[in-house]
């Protein structure tokens, strides 16, 4: 069984850390709750009570217990300290070591592995202070769930919603081994090069052809690589997110932009993850006027463009390469074959085309090979499935 000691601090997502209290019980996991005292504003003591079976903890000087030493005992107690979710004053206290009250004094006082989920408007987590405290929080050895993208309880729109309570739980629960190589910052001293999203061709000045990449994929691997301690430059195709606050971002329209900005940067990278689907083909000519409507067909001539992920791993000074490969079918076989015939140190193939995962999907699914090795990680959501292909890349970062 796991003792998880939960900090709940004073945001609307409060009412999440309810439900995450109930996943994780339901895991097995035994959790006592800390509320600071905003927190108490959004949500009572009685709430966490009566889910997690023990009496809720809000005082630094508690008479109650032996000493006033609560906070140690707890400290002492936990295999991990969760804040869920955690404001940005919460998070400023962290960063600079504050110790005022029951849930900032519990957290210095932790030698357990500590994970935090902000939560709090999209500005104010795009701050320069707030991502200054974020960057000595995650050097510090936490770890960061989330936030995610989407629309807050403020009106507004962007990064800063707390992830969903089943993310939490799972990446708490079902992947530490995953999470603890990653609090160990295992990635600290390498540059991390991603590319993601989609491209687009241009046919005229208003049409191109593109496909159904959203970028998910890609973005989760540059924030898990960031997570991991390392440096990341994301050369990203058109897409509707916003990078993760801390990476190097590139934007690009066509194939052949993403190869020039993938060129330029990869030599001084040790890691390069090809996870954008790049067009294989685009027009021979961009016509420089729209094209008219006229005959009952149109044909369209379309030259080979280069392939990025081959010309990486082809380089003298190559980084240690891994390429994605997306198949409608024989999944395997395409996979193996890009492997060997791209010589890259590994794949990660996945299904597209099918109703779970893939493009344009919250979900994913990978079987990644190396040479002389393989392993399936099944369906979860981007965000976790990055941190075990991260946690994947550095055990055999290690062996090469
Ligand atoms: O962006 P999402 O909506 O989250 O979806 C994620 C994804 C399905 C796009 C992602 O998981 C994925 O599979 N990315 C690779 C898509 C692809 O183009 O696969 P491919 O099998 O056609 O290409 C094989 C590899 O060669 C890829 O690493 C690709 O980046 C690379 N390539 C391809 C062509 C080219 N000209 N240059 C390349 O580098």
């Amino acid at each position: 069984m796991k003792r998880i000691l939960l900090g709940v601090t004073g945001g609307v997502a409060a009412y999440k850390s309810a439900e995450l209290v109930r996943l994780l019980r339901k895991q097995g996991a035994e959790v006592q709750v800390v509320m600071t005292q905003s927190a108490m504003r959004f949500i009572s003591p009685l709430t966490f009570q009566a889910l997690s079976g023990n009496p809720v903890h809000t005082e630094l000087l508690d008479a109650d217990v032996e000493n006033a030493m609560g906070h140690i005992s707890l400290a002492r107690w936990a295999d991990a300290l969760l804040i869920a979710p955690a404001t940005a004053n919460t998070l400023a206290k962290l960063a600079h070591g504050l110790a005022d009250d029951l849930l900032s004094t519990l957290y210095l006082a932790a030698t357990c592995s500590v994970y935090v989920a902000p939560a709090m408007n999209q500005a104010m987590w795009n701050k320069v202070v707030t991502q200054e405290n974020m960057q000595a929080i995650r050097r510090h050895g936490v770890r960061v769930i989330g936030p995610e993208q989407g629309d807050q309880a403020c009106g507004e729109t962007g990064y800063g919603r707390m992830a969903e309570p089943s993310v939490i739980c799972t990446q708490l629960l079902a992947n530490d081994e995953v999470v603890s190589q990653l609090t160990h910052q295992c990635l600290i001293g390498h540059k991390v090069l991603i590319s993601a999203g989609p491209t687009c061709e241009p046919l005229d000045p208003v049409r191109y052809l593109t496909n159904r990449s959203s970028g998910k994929m890609g973005y989760a691997l540059a924030n898990a690589a960031l997570n991991a301690g390392a440096e990341v430059t994301l050369v990203s195709g058109p897409v509707a997110l916003s990078a993760p606050i801390g990476v190097d971002l590139i934007k690009v329209t066509t194939a052949e932009d993403m190869y020039q900005a993938v060129m330029s940067k990869v030599t001084t990278h040790s890691i390069y993850i090809g996870a954008a689907a790049v067009a294989d083909y685009s027009p021979v000519l961009s016509q420089s006027e729209k094209i008219k409507k006229q005959d009952e067909q149109l044909t369209l001539v379309l030259q080979k463009n280069k392939d990025i992920l081959a010309d990486v791993s082809a380089r003298m000074d190559r980084p240690f390469t891994v390429g994605f490969a997306a198949e409608t079918h024989d999944l395997e076989n395409y996979a193996r074959d890009k492997l060997t015939r791209k010589n890259l140190d590994m794949i990660a193939a996945n299904w597209v085309g099918q109703e779970q995962g893939g493009f344009d999907s919250e979900q994913n699914a990978l079987h990644v090979f190396w040479p002389g090795g393989d392993k399936s990680l099944p369906m979860t959501n981007k965000t976790l499935l990055a941190e075990q292909l991260i946690a994947l890349i550095v055990e055999h970062i290690k062996v090469v």
